[in-house]
């Protein structure tokens, strides 16, 4: 398969959630011209999912202090301390321009609240002392997903290429050009065309989200393949903290939907945990794990539940918010009770069945505070990027927070350095087309098929909450062989999304068990059996890979 043309701007962004919109309408205020690459439909984002809210200080009773405070305490002792400052000032003034783009967060007046009804109602999750986080009932990134797409559609100077997977950035030091290594663009297969396309830009932002589908369950839409940071990571880029997987503890139980979240946003409003006993009866258990029981760090909820589980037999615990009528609870979380409806529950009147999934990745790759990757030219923002924001286990709700402003830093840190990215810019004529193998369609797609489940599933079964050195040793030496194989037949056919999703999820894979391996210790979201967790202030630092050219 070859390049079929060469596409020239002066901003591409890969992924459309809300780091990738944040940047792209920032760079579009300078009337430069921006792309943005994703390879689904424009809201096909983790974005989209998300429930709980944004978490940001608006209330006199709250403090930035308190705001970090509360994030360093969830993160054990992994964060860096000047990025959170620095996100969580910056995000009063990111969720106004927000706002004033047209997305609407809910008013307490709307819940029916008579008091303070023009205010907007701020909601509480797990590790937050305060009620700090702003929503849209219970679908806050569809809400805001749609107030973004709606703004990108209206600059004339914002190019959307739907329906685009990109497949590798296109760097220096792969086309073995002396100096610094940088970045030009990325090969990109238009998938309704069945073409490849080389994208040119003085800038990249890679916002192509999480890593969620490299494990069996999880909470995260297909999209999520971590395709960001296995390309930054061939691209030379250092990857971080990979070990940090966020498993979220409540995802509805069903047999045919394995993937729906049931916001920790109902713990806020006084829902309990419960696990099933001997005698059939449903008791509390979080008491035992911490004292801020069911709204404790998500890092100690996940594991108090598996631990649960496993000790009581039980495939799952519950959720019980029976404490509030239906009425209530349909005008607060409409989506969730219509949902759960759907799978036979109606929550007014029984708990709801739960159980941990994989969530979110709290490392990447590695940025400063404004998505810089320290590769002129390429920027990483969102859950694809690490920024230290949320060290070893990230605090509810921090991620849109940290995708707006990061988003919107990393747009003014390429607006400053523009001049320069400019002329270090490759031009058309040395752009290497894409070549793959022989040209041929192959008929072995049972192959795709085959790795992509087995991956899945030894990551869920090695690499999950509970992970021990032995386990670790056999999703190495698992996933050695896979890379080995995908990498032959990668190479030997013709590319296809599917291929290039596989790839990215082995990539990605192998950097979360390595990082895993290396990490002597517990902490935070990373539990080794093998290793006890130690006081955290004992020498903690930072996961670091990086590919070697
Ligand atoms: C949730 O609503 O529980 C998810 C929020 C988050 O992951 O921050």
């Amino acid at each position: 398969m070859k390049t079929t043309e060469t596409l020239e701007f002066d901003h591409l962004i890969i992924g459309s959630g809300l780091a990738g919109l944040s940047s792209a309408l920032h760079l579009a205020d300078s009337g430069r011209r921006v792309a943005v690459v994703t390879k689904r439909a424009m809201d096909d984002c983790n974005t989209r999912y998300a429930q709980g809210g944004i978490a940001c200080v608006t209330d006199i009773e709250d403090s930035f202090d308190e705001h970090v405070q509360d994030t360093l305490n969830a993160g054990g002792r992994l964060c860096d301390e000047k990025a959170v400052r620095t996100i969580v000032e910056a995000g009063p003034a990111a969720v106004r321009e927000l706002i004033d783009l047209g997305t609407r967060f809910t008013k307490r007046g709307e819940l029916g609240y008579t008091q303070d009804g023009d205010r907007y109602d701020l909601g509480r999750e797990g590790g937050h002392l305060k009620r700090r986080i702003l929503h849209a009932g219970d679908i806050t990134g569809a809400e805001i997903e749609r107030a973004l797409i709606a703004a990108c559609r209206e600059r004339s100077n914002i190019e959307v290429f739907e329906y685009h997977i990109a497949i590798d950035l296109i760097v220096s030091r792969r086309l073995e050009m002396p100096g610094e290594n940088r970045c030009f663009g990325a090969y990109v297969l238009d998938q309704r065309a069945g073409v490849i396309k080389t994208f040119l830009a003085a800038s990249v932002t890679i916002a192509c989200g999480g890593v969620g589908k490299v494990y069996l369950y999880t909470s995260n839409p297909d999209v999520a393949c971590g395709s960001g940071v296995a390309m930054g990571y061939r691209a030379g880029a250092k990857i971080a903290n990979m070990e940090f997987i966020q498993f979220h503890p409540t995802i509805l139980y069903h047999p045919q939907e394995r993937s729906f979240l049931i916001s920790e946003a109902l713990r806020g409003e006084g829902a309990v945990l419960k696990c099933r006993g001997k005698d059939g009866k449903l008791y509390e258990f979080m008491q035992k794990y911490h004292p801020l029981k069911s709204l404790a760090p998500r890092d100690v909820v996940a594991r108090a539940i598996d631990n649960e589980m496993k000790r009581s037999g039980q495939e799952c615990v519950y959720l019980d918010i029976t404490h509030l009528d239906e009425a209530a609870l349909r005008r607060r979380f409409p989506n969730i009770f219509e949902k759960c409806l759907e799978a036979g529950v109606n929550m007014a009147k029984e708990p709801i069945p739960v159980v941990p999934a994989a969530h979110f990745l709290c490392g990447g790759i590695k940025t400063d505070v404004r998505g810089w990757t320290g590769i002129p030219g390429l920027y990483a923002v969102g859950e694809s990027g690490c920024t230290g924001l949320h060290g070893a286990n990230r605090l509810a709700s921090n991620s849109l927070l940290e995708a707006l402003v990061v988003g919107k830093a990393a747009a003014a840190d390429i607006d400053e350095k523009f001049e320069t990215l400019r002329k270090l810019r490759l031009a058309p004529s040395a752009a290497p087309a894409w070549a793959s193998g022989n040209a041929t369609d192959s008929d072995e797609l049972v192959v795709i098929a085959h790795n992509w489940d087995e991956i899945r599933r030894f990551m869920w079964d090695y690499v999950g909450i509970f992970r021990t050195n032995k386990r670790l040793e056999r999703a190495k030496a698992r996933i050695k062989m896979i890379r080995k194989e995908i990498e032959k037949y990668y190479w030997d056919f013709l590319v296809t999304a599917d291929l290039v999703e596989l790839r990215n999820i082995a990539t990605v894979a192998e950097l979360i068990i390595d990082s895993s391996l290396s990490r002597h210790e517990s902490r935070g979201l990373h539990y080794n059996a093998d290793y006890p967790y130690r006081d955290p202030e004992l020498d903690y630092t930072d996961t670091i890979i990086q590919r070697e050219f």
